[in-house]
């Protein structure tokens, strides 16, 4: 069998076990884009777990990183969650332990707890509301002027919403390892030989990049925006599995992917996303396996803020 008959044996096996098991695949816009095109819903990190929350399927097969599988979970403690390959972390998730932040949070006393939901399921249940980046500005904005916020762990985003909502938030220094290290030097090159191009900018991304912007946005609302927009020409500053649902959203327009720093690469992949493969898929279907497990009491510790977030969205 040559790649293509392959890969074509694999999309027909995860077809026949999705109806079997009564299965949803969910992915999001960074999955390889194989994994996208037999997803039955794609989205971002809000989306998803919008999704999921009211999903009916037996079955979530979150085509993600660990996060997003644990927050399917904890809002269907009843449905079995599989992640294709359990080593799809995610280094700013990785950035804040729990332990550590409740020495911040006793460090800090009176204030409330917004987290990012890029974070593990024990740092969600020491929050008071879990925000995404499609969301995070309308939530922070929905709380009183004066309420003294810890934001965590992104700096980045946490210093964009302080720019942009006036807010003086209590940062937690994490970062993506991914957005964290986009090149300014070469987005300016790229500018330079593109002089029409919007600059569509993840708020993961340093300052300097955000600075530079035509939009900031999450990953749906980047889409959107190009979708939207009459130019022709976008560079896309966040990870570029993105550029699969772009180009295919707008066939007629050019989306350039934007180099990391440091890089032989002319773009800047997250290589805990691009662990699920088809075939871990298929196998991850007819295991039933690996399945994510989140303790009892974390959860429901976990769910409070996560529901906070849904009803604020
Ligand atoms: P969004 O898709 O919510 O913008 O998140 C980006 C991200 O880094 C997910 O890991
Ligand atoms: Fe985590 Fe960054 Fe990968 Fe998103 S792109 S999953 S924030 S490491």
């Amino acid at each position: 069998m040559n790649e293509k008959e392959r890969a074509a044996a694999l999309r027909e096996e995860i077809e026949r076990l999705k109806k079997e098991k009564g299965a949803v695949i969910m992915a999001h816009y960074y999955q390889r884009k194989e994994i996208q095109e037999i997803a039955d819903f794609i989205g971002d990190s809000l989306a998803l777990a919008q999704q999921a929350a009211k999903t009916d399927a037996r079955v979530i097969v979150m085509c993600g990183v660990h996060f997003m599988g644990e927050t399917a979970k904890i809002l269907c403690p009843d449905r079995k969650v599989l992640v294709p390959d359990m080593e799809a972390g995610c280094s700013l998730a990785d950035s804040c332990d729990a332990q550590a932040l409740r020495a911040f949070k006793e460090a800090h006393p009176g204030h409330t707890v917004i987290s990012y939901v890029n974070t593990t399921a024990a740092v969600k249940a020491l929050t008071d509301i879990v925000v995404t980046s499609g969301n995070a500005k309308k939530i922070v904005e929905s709380l009183p002027k004066d309420e003294k916020i810890i934001f965590g762990p992104d700096r980045n985003l946490g210093g964009y919403l302080n720019s942009v909502t006036g807010r003086e938030m209590v940062l937690w220094p994490g970062a993506c390892h991914v957005h964290d290290r986009f090149s300014l030097e070469g987005i300016m090159r790229l500018r330079e030989e593109h002089p029409e191009a919007k600059v569509l900018v993840h708020p993961e991304c340093r300052k300097p990049l955000q600075l530079i912007a035509d939009k900031v946005g999450s990953t749906a609302a980047l889409l959107d925006y190009a979708r939207k927009s009459e130019s022709r020409e976008f560079i896309v500053v966040t990870e570029s599995g993105i550029l699969h649902e772009m180009q295919k959203a707008c066939p007629e327009k050019e989306f350039i992917a934007a180099p990391a720093e440091d890089s032989e690469c002319q773009c800047n992949e997250c290589e805990y996303m691009k662990l699920n493969t088809l075939e871990k898929v298929a196998a991850a279907l007819r295991n039933e396996s690996p399945e994510i497990e989140v303790d009892e009491e974390i959860a429901e510790a976990a769910m409070r803020p996560i529901r906070r977030m849904l009803e604020l969205s």
